[in-house]
Formats: C-alpha cells, sequence, structure tokens
C-alpha cells in the first residue's frame, strides 16, 4: 500500500469545501467532470430499466446488446473491425487502467507513460512492482512526445505503454502522423498499448482523434479505454469499456468476477441509450466546452506570468506559470487560499507538470469569468517580480 497514490483533485476539493464551510466563496475549477447534467433521455432509460427490473447480477463481461453497440460505436469511430468479443463493460474507465495493468505487469516491467499524466497511470504501475518510465510531455509540440526520446526509452523490458489524446491535464492531443511513428517502433515488440480514449468525443478540432489502434498490426496490441463519464455527463454512474484482444478480456472478466461480478444491470441500459440515442447532448456540450476553452485562455493570457497555450481537446487548460516566479504548488495554493480558485498543481499530474497549472472549464462562463478576475486582482503579488525580471 506504501507503492499506491491518490488522484490529488479529491484532495484538493475537500480543503476547498473545508473554506467553503468557513464562509468562504471558492469557484471550482479544480475537479475534472462536466458541470452539465446527464441528459434526460439517458436518466429515463434508467428509470424504465428499475421499473423493468434491470435489477439483477449480469454478465460479467458486461450485457450482449450494449456490447454489440460499443463494438459498433468503436468500429465506426476509429475505423477498426472490433465486435461484442473484444469488449469488457466495467464501473468506469478507471477499470480498463486497473485490470488490464493488473493481468499485465510482472515486477520488474518498465511502462512508458505520459508525464504530465493522469495520476493513476503511475499509481499502478508502482503498486504493482514494475518501473515507470515516464515521457515528459513538450509544451512546444503541444504536449505531445519527443519522438527521439520515446525511441531511446523502449528497452527489452517495456512492457506497456501508455497514451492518452486528448489528454489530462494539458488539454494536448497527438498528432496522427506521431502515432504513426509511435506504431511503427512497437509494431515488432512484444508490448501492449493502453490508449486512453476518455476524451476522444471532446475534440475541437475537424478531424476526430485518432487511435493507435487503426494503425497496421496495432490492434491486436492495443487497449482502447473509453466510457460514459465525459462524454455523457455521466461520472457518477460509474459506467465505462475497454476494447481489447479476447485473451485479454478473458482475464478483465476474471478480475471483474473477483472483483465487482459484473458492471450494475440498468446503468447498462441507460449506457446503450446513450450510445444508440440522438447525440446533439454532446455536440451541444462540445460546442459549449469550446466557448469557454477560448475565454478562458484568452483570460488566462492576459495574466503576467502566465503562458496559456490553446488545448485541442478535453476540458483543460494547462497554463505555464514560470513566468511569476512562483512555484507551481506555492501558486495553487496562493489562489485557493488568497483568490477564492480552486485549481491544481501540474506537479499533481507528475515532475514534468510542476510549473504549470490545471484549470477544468467544466465550469459556467461567469464563473470562468470571475475565477480569472480573482486571479488578474491576486496577481500583484507576482507582477512585481515579473517586471523584475524582464
Ligand atoms: C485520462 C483519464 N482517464 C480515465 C479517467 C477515469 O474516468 P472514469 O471516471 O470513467 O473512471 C479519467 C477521469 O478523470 C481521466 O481523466
Amino acid at each position: 500500500m506504501s507503492r499506491i497514490g491518490v488522484e490529488s483533485a479529491f484532495d484538493v476539493l475537500v480543503r476547498a469545501h473545508a473554506l467553503e464551510a468557513k464562509g468562504r466563496s471558492v469557484i471550482h475549477l479544480e475537479i475534472g467532470e462536466p458541470d452539465f447534467p446527464t441528459p434526460p433521455h439517458i436518466v429515463e432509460a434508467a428509470k424504465k430499466a428499475l421499473d423493468e427490473g434491470w435489477t439483477h447480477y449480469g454478465p460479467p463481461q458486461g450485457y450482449p446488446e450494449l456490447r454489440e453497440a460499443i463494438a459498433a460505436h468503436v468500429s465506426r469511430s476509429r475505423g477498426i473491425p472490433v465486435g461484442p468479443q473484444h469488449v469488457s463493460v466495467v464501473p468506469g474507465g478507471k477499470p480498463i487502467i486497473f485490470f488490464p495493468m493488473m493481468a499485465l505487469l510482472e515486477p520488474g516491467d518498465e511502462v512508458i507513460y505520459p508525464n504530465p499524466g493522469f495520476p493513476i497511470y503511475e499509481s499502478m504501475i508502482r503498486f504493482l512492482g514494475a518501473r515507470p518510465v515516464p515521457m515528459p510531455l513538450e509544451e512546444g509540440r503541444g504536449f505531445s512526445f519527443d519522438l527521439n526520446l520515446f525511441r531511446e526509452r523502449l528497452s527489452a523490458k517495456t512492457k506497456m505503454v501508455v497514451l492518452n489524446s486528448p489528454q489530462n491535464p494539458t488539454g494536448g492531443t497527438i498528432p496522427a502522423e506521431d502515432l504513426k511513428q509511435i506504431a511503427d517502433m512497437l509494431r515488432d515488440r512484444d508490448v501492449m498499448v493502453l490508449s486512453d480514449e476518455i476524451y476522444s468525443r471532446i475534440s475541437y478540432s475537424e478531424e476526430p482523434p485518432v487511435s493507435i489502434a487503426s494503425f497496421p498490426g496495432m490492434l491486436e496490441k492495443s487497449i482502447i479505454l473509453d466510457g460514459f463519464s465525459k462524454t455523457y455527463a455521466m461520472t457518477g454512474w460509474r459506467m465505462g469499456y475497454g476494447v481489447m484482444p479476447t485473451w485479454l478480456v478473458s482475464a478483465v472478466s476474471k478480475l471483474m468476477v473477483n472483483s465487482n461480478s459484473c458492471t450494475a444491470s440498468f446503468t447498462q441500459r441507460a449506457g446503450l441509450a446513450a450510445l444508440t440515442g440522438p447525440q446533439e447532448c454532446v455536440t451541444s456540450m462540445v460546442a459549449e466546452f469550446r466557448r469557454r476553452r477560448d475565454a478562458i485562455c484568452a483570460g488566462l493570457n492576459e495574466i503576467p506570468g502566465f503562458r496559456c497555450p490553446i488545448p485541442g481537446g478535453a476540458f483543460y487548460a494547462f497554463p505555464n506559470i514560470t513566468g511569476t516566479g512562483m512555484d507551481s504548488k506555492e501558486l495553487a495554493d496562493y489562489l485557493l487560499y488568497e483568490a477564492g480558485v480552486s485549481c491544481l498543481d501540474g506537479g499533481c499530474f507528475g515532475e514534468y507538470g510542476k510549473g504549470y497549472i490545471r484549470f477544468s472549464y467544466a465550469n459556467s462562463m461567469d464563473n470562468l469569468m470571475e475565477a480569472v478576475a480573482r486571479i488578474r486582482k491576486a496577481s500583484p503579488k507576482w507582477e512585481s517580480a515579473v517586471h523584475a525580471h524582464s
């Protein structure tokens, strides 16, 4: 247990709530979940399922009808031929980090993963006694990898490579050309790729994000993680899935039997309604996120010492704050306690996240603008330092 990590967003949320309990006003830009309600037709499908008696155990792998719908969606959106036999339905996206890593990793195996990145990757790698090999994300490359460094970090012990695009915490996306080169480097190696595509539908470019699984020879090496939490504002429902080779599906099913038995039956009916029903709810949510992204990034770029790249996906702004002269942890604490803006130190996402702050813009436009105004007001603390150095 000394090796397993946690997610700082939940700790910061607790601290922010403690301040609010004392009567302080706090704007919550720390937690990574859509602020929209789950679309009503999905809620209705769950209520109907409860009335119809979808209240019992189901198959550990997930109901066949839902797996069919997931396979059809993943085949269409990624341009790959997958069937229901390749799908594991699990309670949230996270189990597709937990179970495949548990099934595949042995002590001493090396895992290459993005840093800054979702903290659960490194936590699980360490928990299983494997060796975390961080790939620094490069701000100058839209937070993609340095491919030469990636080649150097591959070794005979590399068992797994974790990719995440669009990415948490940076909002960056990995360009198709980079994925092609990564695929070329991995094709003949005995490695599995965990491709975390949970933000695949929250993308602002014309072209949908590309999956590494769609490159020749990569499907049988890939585990696609996706789910309903972010796309359909269903974080509390715990609905996610993995798409992977059938031999690994069997392993995940065994781990499901030993842990959860199955994913809740009536929520799977809601998931089916989400995937097969109208998709305007997703389109309009993404359009609203884009409006907020443009507004918060413009606002943050006007703050002395902040440099905020425009993210291509997800709902996070990740400004470089080294120009403030403050340490990012110190600055995140200062913003919470002095300005009433709850945000995350980039260092919560790994060593290479230091010097950045993550703001989740899954909050109303009014709150975002108020947050920017509060930060602006707090900036004299570091503004004099910036001027002294420029
Ligand atoms: C990159 C990434 N992967 C996976 C997850 C887990 O999603 P879920 O809430 O469905 O378990 C998250 C949630 O924040 C995430 O940001």
